[in-house]
């Protein structure tokens, strides 16, 4: 179990989004603000830690969406994937490397898994009968055909698996069949295609194992995984398309088919650890410790929809290929809903309703910190949450500034004004400054048990908190009343509360970067860097008191308020559909 085991080194993934849309909130609350905050914290500690994400840029998700816009797939993926990437940075989703699918370097890695499973027994080939359209003169793949769900009688279930309801069906199944191209929704026929099958049956006994390792991890991700490791079956791996990873078959049969996407993304974390090792290390061998090593703790991080696929089936090809590790864990988060105050209802987040909100978008309105802090505040971990307007204003407001940034505020700057821009000498400290001082490793210590459980809302909440009990202490010992009368009693007080404030500024940095590079600057700290290299355990600096004298720069708001019209605008906007 992860809590005993002392690992050399840590690969954290993101899921790939497609490169067909700009990412939204919800991608964020799910996969990448989580873990953007996870990494931070451990470069903090001083871990060896790497951080890996891309874009997922085959499949049908690409091609049909070239159709509907009339351009290429290249263009496609070439759009998207720059404003993701753009929109990734902004928001200071700290990646290593964020690369691609459709690079050279990834046909090969996915190329050599295939050849591995092949060579291994673990794929085979089969005939089986699937939608052709005749009218477009070609076989109808997953969402290029929709139809009416043989289980649940969803109207818009696709060619082998219904997205209501999670059935997996065989594409003959599928009731009401129609082409979902844009100019072709006739009647398509079945007709005779060979594929190639991935055997996962031979994998249930290891994966189930390996899963029993595990009970750390959350219900929701353990429930889905075994839910799937209890009825395997064999999956088709391959697609009639042409946009894809090429089949490494000498089989004239595979040359109008490619690798089905669901195999070769997440096979895109490796390849894209083998680009870094090649850009930093120079290095083609680099990567392979982060995915060989027994001591590397590998991560992925993404939302409920992809859990199957690095819970059981990628597990299943790393376990394949006879030399790659297993992750240690999967944080899979549930969904971000949208609340509609107009209706009263909860909705999920979905591109008909045009109630998404880019991250593009939203960038241009807000600070990436208020974005971050309230994603996180509420981080779907163990249930759906739901995204609203007012709700954003009350707790950025109510929380962040109010509570931390008032109380950095107002002792920054009574010390800047009465203490020659110092932290101040203090005199005898009392009881209550002694419990507050004692308050900030406690609360420190809080924060990082709560992060290392995977616990990202309660680690905001426990970095709140240690503001709250330092208005109740500021409060208490009212400095700017005893200013007038005992500026002694008054320097004590404001050395404490400096003394806070520095460990605020660390316990801010994995949620807050900007916040927290204001504070530093103004404390005259570096918070460090951390990477893949390792490094000091920064975090453990926070404790550390720093001395009366040290010089304070010209404070400034750390986080301004929003205000309540600017954010009913933003409602307005977003309610009309001009969010995206
Ligand atoms: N592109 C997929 C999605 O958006 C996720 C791929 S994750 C990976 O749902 F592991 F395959 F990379
Ligand atoms: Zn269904």
């Amino acid at each position: 179990m992860s809590e005993e085991r002392v690992f050399a080194r840590t690969l954290v993934t993101s899921a790939l989004p497609y490169a067909n849309g700009l990412i939204h909130l919800g991608h964020i609350a799910g996969a990448y603000l989580p873990a953007d905050v996870f990494v931070r914290y451990k470069r903090m500690r001083g871990e060896k830690i790497l951080f890996i994400g891309g874009s997922d840029e085959y499949g049908v998700p690409i091609t049909l969406t070239a159709l509907k816009e009339g351009i290429s797939p290249k263009d496609v993926i070439d759009r998207y994937h720059s404003a993701n990437a753009e929109s990734f940075a902004q928001l200071g989703i700290s990646y290593d490397l964020y690369g691609r699918t459709s690079w050279d370097l990834h046909i090969d890695t996915t190329q050599q898994f295939f050849k591995n499973l092949h060579a291994g027994g673990y794929i085979h080939e089969e005939d089986m009968e699937l939608w052709y359209s005749v009218q477009s003169d070609r076989f109808l793949p997953d969402r290029y055909v929709k139809g009416v769900c043989p289980r649940c009688g969803y109207a818009d279930a696709n060619a082998d698996e219904c997205e209501s309801c999670g059935a997996q069906y065989p594409p003959h199944d599928l009731r009401e069949p129609r082409a979902n191209i844009p100019g072709d929704s006739s009647t398509p026929v079945l007709r005779n295609s060979r594929h190639w099958f991935l055997d996962l049956p031979q994998f249930a006994e290891r994966i189930k194992s390996w899963l029993d390792e595990h009970p750390e991890w959350r219900a929701n991700v353990k429930g889905i995984a075994y839910g799937w490791v209890g009825d395997l079956r064999t999956r088709c791996i391959t697609r009639d398309t042409d946009w894809g990873v090429p089949i490494p078959l000498d089989d004239p049969g595979a040359a109008s088919k490619r690798i089905y996407v669901w195999f070769d993304a997440p096979i895109g974390y490796v390849t894209n650890t083998r680009q870094w090792g090649i850009d930093v290390h120079g290095d083609a061998d680099a990567w392979k410790p982060w995915w060989k090593d027994q001591d590397t703790r590998l991560i992925h991080f993404m939302g409920k929809d992809n859990v199957p696929f690095h819970t059981v089936i990628f597990p299943a090809v790393l376990l394949g290929q006879g030399d790659f590790i297993l992750p240690d864990q999967v944080p899979g988060s549930e969904y971000l809903n949208v609340f509609n105050r107009q209706t009263g209802q909860t909705e999920k987040g979905s591109k008909s309703k045009g109630n998404m909100i880019s991250v593009r978008w939203i960038l241009e309105q807000f600070d990436p910190d208020v974005i971050r802090y309230y994603l996180c505040a509420i981080a779907p971990e163990s249930k759906d949450s739901s995204f609203d307007w007012d709700d954003l204003a009350a707790r950025y407001n109510g929380e962040l500034c109010d509570v931390v940034g008032n109380f950095v505020h107002r002792s920054l700057t009574m010390a800047v004004k009465n203490f020659e821009d110092q932290v101040p000498q203090p005199g005898v400290l009392d009881a209550e400054d002694q419990a507050m001082l004692d308050a900030i490793p406690a609360q420190l210590d809080l924060i990082a048990e709560a992060l290392d459980g995977f616990r990202f809302r309660q680690g905001l909440e426990r970095f709140i908190d240690l503001g709250r009990k330092a208005n109740v202490y500021f409060d208490g010992k009212q400095p700017w009343v005893t200013r007038k009368t005992d500026l002694e009693r008054t320097a004590t007080t404001l050395y404490v509360c400096c003394q806070v404030v520095h460990a605020l500024a660390y316990a801010m940095t994995p949620f807050l970067p900007g916040g927290a590079m204001r504070l530093a600057a103004i404390l005259g700290v570096t918070l460090g860097k951390g990477g893949p290299e390792g490094g000091a355990d920064v975090w453990e600096e926070g404790k550390r008191l720093i001395p009366a004298g040290t010089p304070l720069n010209p404070p400034q708001v750390l986080f301004p308020k929003l205000d309540k019209d600017r954010i009913a605008e933003l409602a307005e906007i977003h309610r009309n559909g001009g969010a995206m």
